[in-house]
């Protein structure tokens, strides 16, 4: 049920950040529905700047020379309807979701140009308030002013365990379900390069709120943030 947006409402901006597999989105999106706010998920718009780096087929190349990224820059829009997001018009809800994807969307992430096009997106798409973003940099560096930071972490072998029950539940689209294993390893080696990276790594804002999500059901998570959010709407009335 979403909150009265009476007049004395104020709107929030909720940042959800933290590591790969850590329920921010799951939780993100269902706290922004209770509250009738929009959901960004940040991670998929650099999944959709990885996505359009592959099909241009200019990875190896970027590697080679980080620079040459403002062509991928120069023409692109990601845009979301909903639950869907759209890449140059095309809708790529699934294709971002493919292991390839998750395999080379850090090093896209790790692009300061990249970072400075997306941080700009986003912070107009919060420019209204009334929106939950979920990411790695929200509470730090895009919106470090939000009301309501919140740093969710989970053991990793838990997150690749969500992550296989994820992939597991919609592998009709994939071409190789990947083992328990190789989804922690990913996530281990994500975490790594998400919080090493020089530009905007993945770290808690000293004012974010730390929720441990290992022992957590979704419904529990949802609660809390949700709590927290109304403490903080009605703080902030
Ligand atoms: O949330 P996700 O796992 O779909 O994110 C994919 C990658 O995008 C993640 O490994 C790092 C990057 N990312 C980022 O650098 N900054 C954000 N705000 C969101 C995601």
């Amino acid at each position: 049920m979403p909150v009265e947006q009476g007049k004395s409402t104020k709107r929030i901006i909720i940042a959800i950040d933290g590591p790969a597999a850590s329920g921010k989105s799951t939780t993100a999106r269902i706290v922004a529905g209770q509250l009738g706010y929009i959901y960004i998920d940040t991670g998929a718009m650099y999944r959709s700047v990885t996505l359009k780096a592959i099909r241009q087929d200019i990875l190896d190349e970027l590697k080679r020379s980080p620079g040459s990224v403002d062509v991928l820059l120069k023409e692109i829009s990601i845009r979301f309807d909903g639950d869907r997001i759209f890449l140059d018009g095309k809708d790529v809800t699934e294709a971002i979701r493919e292991n390839l994807v998750s395999r080379e969307v850090s090093f896209i992430s790790s692009l300061k140009p990249v970072r400075d096009r997306l941080r700009a997106m986003q912070q107009e798409l919060g420019r209204q308030k009334g929106v939950v973003m979920d990411g790695r940099d929200i509470g730090t560096v895009v919106f470090p002013d939000a009301e309501l930071k919140v740093f969710l972490v989970a053991d990793a072998l838990q997150r690749a365990k969500r992550r296989y029950a994820e992939l597991a539940s919609k592998s009709a689209g994939l071409l190789r379900l990947p083992s328990l294993e190789e989804l922690e390893q990913e996530i281990r080696e994500r975490d790594r390069a998400d919080a090493e990276r020089e530009h905007a790594p993945l770290k808690k804002h000293p004012e974010a709120v730390e929720i441990d999500t290992s022992e957590l059901t979704i419904d529990t998570q949802v609660s809390k943030v949700y709590d927290l959010a109304l403490a903080r709407i009605q703080d902030d009335c």
